[in-house]
């Protein structure tokens, strides 16, 4: 996921200046934050304690994503029963789909210990010798967005990861030697959202890969259901099945709609979640029957009536939008594909008939009916 916006940040720290819409002054094209009222706001503190108060601790916990399960529960028995360690996984798909959180789950099954790094925060191999030397016999190394090693790092990983081996510079210049350190057998899970991204060298070092998918309206149902019990939020199965439909197949979505949807209940509705509490809260954050936000409908847009539905390249497209391209590419764009409304081709983007057609019905400009 990318750094820049903090997106999807689970390690986003406090927002940054002007992330707040109320600083904006009058008149300034609409920014990101205020086309994405969902996912787009930089992941406040409160976000991070939920996120980690929210997140289930062991597989039967972990709703859906049935085959990555009941393989990783083979995988991880059958290590056990060697009495070896786990291979190196590769965790990958889209932003808020239960990487981070999987990687958790396995190594509390393997009863290892669990240490996170974020890929762009290793400069140099430097910053990793200690990581990886303090690492005992089946300890799990977290790397969250491992696609954003830098070469170095990635280079120095590939020993560490087939062998158990680094070889470290001490010194410079003429002083300079090189040292070999063994390291004890310990496993990596990579998690990323680009894994197109990843080296041919690294992505075959990870003996386990799996792609996590968007999940289904009766899992994220469940998944919200379970959320509103832990924060002691009362739900019906009517306003559960509300959000679950509108929260783009994502579990972390849905947990922050059923928060904002929390909001709007304890004010206006004596804290009770219905469905015609939900449908109203989501109407009024501006998310669409399809779970699609401004910036989604932007991006269809900007698509369809500026380049007349495409084949047109991404950096134009991030161009018109003012928005990183790394989010368009990481956040927007999997879920319109996934719904069938755009197609990534070798000439550029496409929009579908079904993009034009569903536009069409909300345009001119955004119809509030739909919004
Ligand atoms: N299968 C699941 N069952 C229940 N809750 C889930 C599941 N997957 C994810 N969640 C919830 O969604 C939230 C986001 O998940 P997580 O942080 O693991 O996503 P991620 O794939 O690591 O995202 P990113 O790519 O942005 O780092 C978690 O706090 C957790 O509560
Ligand atoms: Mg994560």
């Amino acid at each position: 996921m990318p750094k820049k916006p903090t997106v999807h940040g689970e390690a986003a720290g406090a927002a940054g200046p002007g992330s707040d819409p109320s600083e904006r002054r009058a008149g300034e094209p609409q920014t990101a934050d205020a086309r994405r009222p969902v996912i787009g706001a930089a992941d406040s503190i409160e976000d991070e304690i939920i996120t980690v108060t929210l997140r289930p601790a062991r597989f039967d916990r972990y709703v859906g994503q049935q085959d990555v399960v009941e393989n990783l529960k083979i995988s991880i028995e059958a290590a056990k029963r060697r009495g070896e360690p786990l291979d190196h996984i590769l965790l990958h798909g889209p932003p808020g789909l239960g990487k981070t959180t999987l990687a958790n789950i396995i190594s509390r099954e393997m009863e290892a210990t669990f240490r996170q790094v974020s890929g762009p925060t290793l400069d140099r191999p430097g910053d990793l010798v200690g990581i990886l030397t303090n690492l005992e016999r089946g300890d799990v190394l977290f790397i969250d967005e491992v696609h954003r090693l830098s070469r170095v790092v990635e280079e120095f990983l590939y020993p560490a990861m087939e062998d158990y081996a680094i070889d470290f510079m001490v010194d410079k210049g003429a002083y300079a030697k090189t040292i070999k350190i063994n390291l004890k057998h310990f496993t990596l899970i990579g998690a990323t959202t680009r894994p197109g991204m990843l080296t041919a060298p690294l992505r075959e070092r990870f003996g386990i890969v799996h792609r996590l998918e968007y999940y289904g309206v009766d899992d994220l149902c469940a998944i919200v259901t379970h959320s509103a019990t832990l924060l002691g939020v009362r739900i019906e199965p009517g306003g559960a099945r509300e959000l679950a439909s509108r929260a783009r197949g994502t579990p972390r979505i849905v947990n922050r709609l059923l928060r904002r949807v929390r909001d709007y209940a304890e004010v206006k509705a004596v804290g009770h979640i219905d469905h015609e509490v939900a449908r109203a809260a989501l109407e009024l954050e501006r998310i669409d029957l399809l779970g699609l936000d401004p910036l989604d409908r932007a991006f269809l847009r900007v698509l369809i009536d500026q380049y007349g539905g495409g084949p047109v390249g991404i950096a134009a497209l991030s161009a018109s939008l003012n928005e990183d391209e790394e989010t368009l590419v990481d956040v927007v764009e999997p879920y319109l594909i996934q719904i069938g409304f755009v197609q990534r081709t070798a000439g550029g983007r496409r929009a579908t008939n079904k993009a034009k057609a569903y536009l069409g019905a909300a345009s001119p400009a955004e119809q509030p009916r739909l919004l």
